[in-house]
């Protein structure tokens, strides 16, 4: 009775007739709400950074597992949806864009029962049965978990790690495996073959068993041939997903790491240790690989040797012991050797990098002679210890040769011997096919030692790719945090902060507070702590002491990524991207268009420049931007800055590298600029900030003071002095503004 009350009420997501927003909210708020059941809250900022406004299933999956969980878009039919344990909720896509929640599944009435997301919690959930359902939903799924171990993204990368990535290939390896053993019982032919030619067709005359043989062999070559193929592909196939795998996280976490990491090490350095990656992946895809697969063969090919000839079979087995023991006993010095060979390389190359980086510096001031020499030296290294570890490493290859030799070889010659001492022993066939199959036993074993030899430069590399990855990153979880909505009151209370590495406090004991909407100036000696006090805004340090509130919300708590995205930041240097004008201006932000880049132009002061370009907005900009102007730079930095109209804007001398003229265009629409939101301008000209709310001095990480300017002039010594020093012209003519009258006075 109660399925056939059930059917004749719709299911509500059907109900409405939904329009592509209120369909698309539908789907938006039953993820969210899934995603909460985990006490996961997503963000939808971070969707709208993924493409389309219409978000596929794969950009909803990967929203979810970027706030840390478990997601998976599968396709369903009725009866699975019956017999699915509904432990966690169950999102089914429906056609018209919109979700509907899974509560239960009643397989005995065959019926599930659904909720619509956009319903009050307090409804409940409506039974749908088969029919019904398949009308609006095509067996599109969604299934969100919370993950059990958090190993895969945060495990730290070690060699194992990389291993279990390749492992991850299980079905592709197992393939592998078996083609392999096919492969090495394909390889006893060709030596079957010489043996029954020589013992059998030479002896007897017999055309007949050619013929057999010669088919035989025609087809096992035909096979291999396949194999072979087969083989190969597989291991590129592997090599490339493994690759993939690899290269997106390294990069993922490589992003996650802090700035201070960035700044402490050169660009070209982590450049070099994290493509160091590639000789990780090509080992264990390539030469790994390859010599675990013809280790395979072993397992064919030692039980025959055996079984031909016993005493050559120990021979055999004997050299390539003692060539393993060769190498093993070189191995430790001659990895040492490299070691310094890839350090010196690391240093030669960091040169340059640096070279590179900073070649406007050593052209105009002359400094080539220098960086050549430098390099030089560095180059000079470099060839030395890649000389001294070449000669090492020659020693094990040289002594492993006549061992080689002699069981590829030699064993004819024994096996003669043994022919003549005791006849009947070995026949000519069986040598030849012996000696034959001991050349493929050889392979695998010095492979293996080879193997060895290589294994130590991975571990180079594993250390480089950790030196990087393995820091401790901004935060643990990127999803975790609060997302309150930003106004821009700003509160320091008793922050304290020293640089990692340094003794004296950068910031001592700074309180301060104001209100949303004030234009705070942050004035001081160099040095005395203004860029840190913008840092810590940004949260690119959060293990300071004390407390730094926004709008009342320790910074701490807020999620950085909605922190950053609800903050605009001018530096002193800003680099722009290659691209066009406008693409500079938007970075990437979706949703916003042309207009919105001619909008933050303008109140930049940027637009004016921009039309007399002969792209306008379409112009291109190289990187680095050499074909615009100090001034022209920063009024894009600035609009930039402004383009998703931030409640919180950090200038952090923003204008100091600009001429007068362009920096009294920006200092004009300062206050344009900053109507209905919060701005900290850090300047060291005095003059740009006399129209500040309140400027705060700051003299070796202490608050001094903080009021207008007319204010400090009167009561401030150290910002008197700063304002007279960079004012002297000022005094006598008529004073700009009241606060040097003021001070004429009170002098
Ligand atoms: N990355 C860093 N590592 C170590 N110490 C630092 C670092 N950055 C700044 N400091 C130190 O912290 C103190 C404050 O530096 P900060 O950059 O905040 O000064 P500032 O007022 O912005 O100076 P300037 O006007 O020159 O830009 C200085 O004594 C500086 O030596
Ligand atoms: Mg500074």
């Amino acid at each position: 009775m109660n399925s056939t009350q059930a059917t004749t009420e719709a299911a509500p997501p059907t109900a409405k007739p939904a329009g592509p927003d209120d369909a698309l909210e539908a789907r938006l708020l039953a993820i969210e709400a899934a995603a909460r059941f985990h006490n996961v809250e997503l963000d939808r900022e971070e969707l709208r950074y993924r493409r389309g406004t219409q978000p596929e299933p794969a950009a909803l999956v990967a929203w979810v597992r970027d706030g840390g969980l478990w997601a998976k878009a599968v396709r369903m039919r009725f009866g699975q949806l019956l017999k699915i344990e509904v432990a966690s909720p169950v999102i089914l896509l429906l056609r018209d864009g919109s979700a509907a929640i899974l509560t239960t599944a009643d397989p005995a009435r065959n019926i599930v029962w659904l909720k619509d997301p956009r319903a009050p919690s307090s409804d409940p959930p409506v039974a749908v049965d088969e029919l019904r359902l398949s009308q609006v939903w095509s067996g599109e799924t969604l299934l969100i978990r919370a993950i059990r171990d958090l190993t895969d993204e945060n495990a730290p990368f070690s060699f194992l790690w990389v291993w279990g990535v390749v492992r991850h290939e299980h079905k592709l390896l197992r393939d592998m495996f078996f083609g392999s053993f096919a492969l090495s019982l394909l390889t006893l032919v060709p030596p079957l073959i010489v043996m029954t030619t020589l013992n059998r067709v030479l002896t007897y005359r017999s055309v007949s068993t050619l013929a057999l043989v010669g088919i035989f062999f025609t087809i096992a070559l035909l096979y291999e041939t396949l194999l072979n193929y087969t083989r190969r592909k597989i291991i590129y196939v592997v090599g490339a997903r493994v690759d993939a795998k690899i290269s997106l996280h390294i990069f993922k976490r490589m992003l996650r790491l802090p700035l201070d990491f960035f700044e402490k090490q050169q660009a070209g350095e982590i450049t070099y240790k994290i493509n160091q990656v590639n000789k990780i992946r090509d080992f264990l895809t390539g030469k790994m690989m390859s010599t675990m697969l013809d280790m395979v063969a072993l397992l064919v090919l030692i039980p025959v040797i055996f079984v031909m000839q016993p005493t050559l079979a120990w021979i055999t087995l004997v050299c390539a012991g003692l060539i393993a023991l060769i190498i093993m006993i070189f191995m430790g010095p001659v990895s040492r050797a490299i070691g310094r060979w890839i350090q010196a390389e690391t240093q030669k190359s960091s040169v340059l990098v640096e070279t590179l980086h900073g070649i406007r510096t050593v052209k105009s001031l002359a400094l080539e002679p220098q960086q050549r020499d430098l390099w030089d030296r560095r180059t000079a290294t470099s060839v030395q210890l890649k000389l001294e570890a070449s000669d090492l490493a020659n020693w094990p290859q040289t002594l492993v040769n006549p061992l080689e030799g002699v069981m590829s070889r030699g064993v004819v010659l024994l096996g003669a011997l043994l022919a003549i001492t005791t006849p009947g022993s070995v026949d000519p066939g069986t040598l030849i096919g012996f000696m034959m199959i001991a050349g493929r036993v050889a392979a695998p074993l010095i492979g293996i030692a080879r193997l060895m030899d290589d294994l130590q430069e991975v571990r180079l590399a594993v250390g480089f790719v950790q030196s990087v990855i393995n820091n401790k990153p901004e935060s643990a979880n990127p999803s975790a945090g609060l997302r309150p909505k930003i106004e821009g009151a700003l509160q320091f209370n008793g922050v304290n902060y020293t640089y990692p590495g340094t003794k004296a406090r950068a910031l001592d004991g700074v309180t301060f507070e104001v209100p949303v909407g004030t234009m705070l100036g942050l004035v001081g000696k160099s040095g005395s702590g203004k860029s840190t006090i913008a840092r810590l805004m940004q949260g690119i340090t959060r293990d300071y002491e004390g407390y730094l509130k926004l709008d009342g919300t320790d910074l701490r708590e807020i999620n950085l990524a909605h922190l950053r995205r609800n903050l605009g930041v001018v530096l002193q240097e800003n680099f722009l991207f290659r691209g066009t004008i406008r693409e500079n201006i938007i970075a990437g932000r979706p949703g916003l268009t042309l207009t919105d880049a001619v909008r933050a132009a303008r109140l930049a002061g940027a637009e004016e420049f921009i039309e007399r370009m002969p792209n306008g907005y379409e112009t291109w900009i190289e990187e680095g931007s050499p074909n615009l102007s100090g001034g022209q730079r920063q009024r894009l930095a600035i609009a930039r800055a402004l383009i998703h109209d931030p409640r919180l804007l950090i200038l952090d001398e923003a204008t100091s590298a600009l001429d007068p003229e362009s920096e009294a265009l920006v200092n004009a629409n300062l206050t344009r600029i900053g109507k209905g939101r919060t701005m900290v301008i850090v300047s060291h000209r005095l003059t740009s900030l006399t129209d500040c709310d309140q400027i705060l001095v700051l003299e070796k990480g202490k608050v001094l003071d903080m009021a207008p300017h007319s204010v400090l002039l009167e009561r401030c010594s150290v910002y008197r002095q700063l304002w007279l020093q960079q004012n002297r012209h000022l005094e006598r003519p008529a004073p700009p503004r009241g606060g040097v009258a003021v001070l004429a006075q009170g002098d």
